[in-house]
């Protein structure tokens, strides 16, 4: 980042003296107001929950224009990037910086490869869980867990440990989020087949089963792909703000994954697909697509508490690129598989119409985010609804740790610890 000619000065309407605080520019995107030394200067904090207003660190990963709905992988449009190159060329870019190129491509193809079995002490860890527990519920237990294998790689302080971490987080979360779902279903696990793609392995070990060969369908190996690279990073989002925050203490890479699987959870944020994928469900049981306009009504009548799932970003506020390269994907895989009348498709094209056309939308820049297209894409796959997170979470792994990495690499970096404006009772004494 680079000093900015201008300055930011404080004054304050009580005469308390002004404080000059330092602009800097990064090479896109908004400047910063520096106010690390505000509260030593003012005796005063910022107030901004939700962070609305506040850039939590530097980053050179990913960056978002929410006006244009540009979304830059290291510099690379996600649009390029999902029609140009694979998901494991994307995570190489997003820890490296740059896309691997010849050899380095396949070498890291490879190293992936070789580690995706997972120790087998681990199912006996799944069947601690009911067999209908959540996934996300099994896979933030299940990676937290992963570093009671790793000892050897839990320093984050120490590269060598970020860096066979990394692999191995990346290698095993298909093999994780496989488990997850055949323990859900009764089905004996699938070992990954490593002469397979990353996204072959993973759709084999979720839809194979050991008495028949599974034959990969090209078409959705490549759609799980780019449904991979769709969802690799995203700036500073609640998940990956909350990973920093996590590693920010130097607790292992495993935990601090762990932690934004949990984060991500949330139906405001990652958990926005399945709950998009089960508003649909609703709106078509109810009728379909002529009981639109009332639930529209519902969503935007305040006191309902309903939002329009898969709608609406704290960054966007112009389409997300992921959500018109997700409608390109279900496109695809529904015409592969002869769904091209999918009941739920079209219900979300047209609530989609609906509601780019709706002054309630409209005004308030509310636009299809990624969630919005990823279930139904997913639910044609054969992927269940509750599952949907847990592939966010897959796909989500790599960005994750590019971002920890970038932390504990920041010379700046010290452990995270935000202030408070206090509401609560003054001191008092117990009068017992
Ligand atoms: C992800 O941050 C990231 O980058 C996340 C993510 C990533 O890749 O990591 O992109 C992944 O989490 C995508 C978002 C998935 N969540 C959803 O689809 C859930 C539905 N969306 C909303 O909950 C909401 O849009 C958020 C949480 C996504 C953003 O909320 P903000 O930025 O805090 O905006 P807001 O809630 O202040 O909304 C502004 C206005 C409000 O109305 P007013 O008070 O101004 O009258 O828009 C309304 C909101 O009520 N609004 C919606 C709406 N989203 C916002 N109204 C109906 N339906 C919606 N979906």
């Amino acid at each position: 980042m680079k000093l900015a000619d201008n300055k930011a000065t404080l004054s304050f309407s009580n005469g308390s003296p002004s404080i000059e605080m330092p602009v800097y520019s990064g090479n896109i995107g908004p400047d910063v107001i520096d106010i690390r030394k505000l509260y030593g200067q003012s005796g005063m904090f910022t107030y901004d929950p939700g962070f609305l207003s506040t850039a939590s660190c530097q980053s050179a990963i990913t960056y978002i224009d929410g006006d244009k709905g540009e979304l830059l992988y290291r510099g690379y449009p996600i649009e390029q990037l999902a029609n140009k190159v694979d998901f494991l060329d994307t995570c190489y870019l997003l820890l490296n910086g740059e896309l691997p190129v010849g050899q380095q491509s396949k070498d890291f193809h490879k190293l992936v490869n070789n580690h995706t079995m997972v120790n087998e002490q681990l199912q006996f860890f799944l069947r601690g869980f009911r067999r209908d527990a959540h996934p996300m519920a099994v896979l933030t237990g299940l990676i937290g867990a992963l570093s009671a294998f790793y000892h050897d790689s839990t320093d984050i302080n120490n590269p060598e440990h970020r860096h066979i971490s990394a692999i191995r987080l990346i290698a095993k979360l298909p093999t994780l989020v496989a488990m997850a779902y055949k323990y859900g279903v009764g089905q004996p696990f699938m070992y990954p087949q490593n002469n397979l793609s990353y996204s072959g392995n993973f759709l084999r070990m979720m839809f194979g089963v050991p008495c028949e060969e599974y034959v990969v369908n090209p078409v959705l190996e490549r759609a799980m792909d780019r449904i991979f690279i769709l969802h690799a990073d995203h700036e500073q989002n609640a998940s990956t703000s909350t990973v920093r925050l996590c590693g920010s203490s130097g607790t292992n890479p495993f935990a601090a994954i762990a932690a934004g699987v949990a984060c991500l959870w949330g139906p405001a944020h990652g958990g926005a697909n399945e709950a998009c994928l089960n508003m649909l469900e609703d709106i078509q049981k109810m009728g379909g697509i002529t009981k639109v306009g009332e639930f529209m009504e519902k969503v935007k009548d305040k006191n309902s508490g309903v939002k329009l799932m898969g709608f609406g970003h704290r960054v966007y506020k112009n389409y997300d690129p992921r959500a018109k390269l997700m409608q390109e994907t279900c496109d695809e895989v529904l015409k592969e598989l002869g769904l091209e009348n999918d009941p739920l498709f079209k219900l979300a094209k047209a609530l989609e119409k609906i509601a780019l056309e709706d002054d309630y939308f409209v005004s308030r820049k509310l636009y299809p985010n990624v969630d919005f297209y990823s279930g139904i894409v997913q639910r044609a796959i054969g992927i269940p609804v509750n599952l949907f997170t847990g592939v966010f979470a897959l796909a989500r792994t790599v960005g994750w740790i590019a971002q920890l990495n970038e932390m504990i690499s920041d010379s700046e970096y010290k452990i995270g610890r935000p202030r408070q404006l206090f509401t609560g009772s003054v001191r008092r004494d117990v009068q017992r």
